[in-house]
């Protein structure tokens, strides 16, 4: 990566809006008790999410990896009213820090958190979804698109992070390289869905399911 690049990456972040206190608390602790915090998401792609909940309306979200809640608590923060966000999480640790900042923030009522392992929990989910954030689990990527994307609505959007997976996908030779770069291709050439693979951070795609035309005569 080049210098100017870099540069640019730190600007676009220095451009982005400030998060909340609560958000902050999430970050904190995250780096404190964790002493790992580079799986948080972070403000330019839950950034992202925010702004694509509030200007589309969208109510019922899914997140897939919930890690200390930030990209969660950031979406919970904008949902319209009777908004309310399902995430999929396996850690207990992880799900602790979440819970207290979620309960400290006042809006942990929005926010259901389902324990356990996603591949299977999130086989029972209703459908319904106006937003699919998937953040876990790269090498099940695949999986996850065909089990979740019948349970988008119409016009429904599927956000997907680390589609570049750290260049990996450009050679992809690990499970996770692949598999990212099997979603990443069978996404960029389903007909239902209209896609647009962004470079912001680790890449993210987002991709909207195409409501279905009507049957003429
Ligand atoms: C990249 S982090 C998610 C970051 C989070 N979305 C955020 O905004 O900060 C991925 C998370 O997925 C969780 N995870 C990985 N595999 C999982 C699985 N099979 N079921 C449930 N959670 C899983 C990990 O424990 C981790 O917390």
């Amino acid at each position: 990566m080049t210098d100017t690049y870099e540069q640019l990456q730190q600007y676009a972040k220095d451009h982005t809006s400030r998060e909340s206190e609560s958000l902050q608390f999430i970050v904190k602790a995250t780096a404190e008790e964790l002493q790992y915090d580079d799986m948080l998401s972070g403000r330019q792609v839950a950034g992202l999410l925010r702004l694509l909940i509030q200007t589309g309306n969208l109510k019922q979200i899914l997140e897939v990896g919930m890690f200390t809640g930030y990209a969660t608590l950031s979406m919970a923060e904008v949902l319209p009213e009777g908004g309310r966000i399902t995430t999929l999480e396996m850690n207990t640790l992880y799900k602790s820090v979440a819970e207290r900042a979620f309960s400290k923030s006042g809006l942990a009522d929005r926010i259901e958190i389902i324990f356990g392992n996603a591949r299977e929990t999130c086989v029972s989910l209703e459908g319904g979804l106006d937003l699919i954030f998937l953040d876990a689990d790269k090498q099940y990527y695949p999986e996850y698109y065909k089990i979740l994307k019948p349970k988008l609505t119409s016009g429904g959007l599927f956000v997907i992070d680390n589609v570049f997976w750290h260049g990996g996908v450009l050679e992809p030779s690990d499970r996770k390289s692949r598999a990212i770069d099997e979603l990443n291709n069978m996404i960029a050439k389903d007909d239902e869905m209209e896609t647009v693979m962004l470079d912001i951070r680790d890449g993210i795609t987002i991709s909207r399911k195409k409501p279905a035309k009507p049957i003429s005569d």
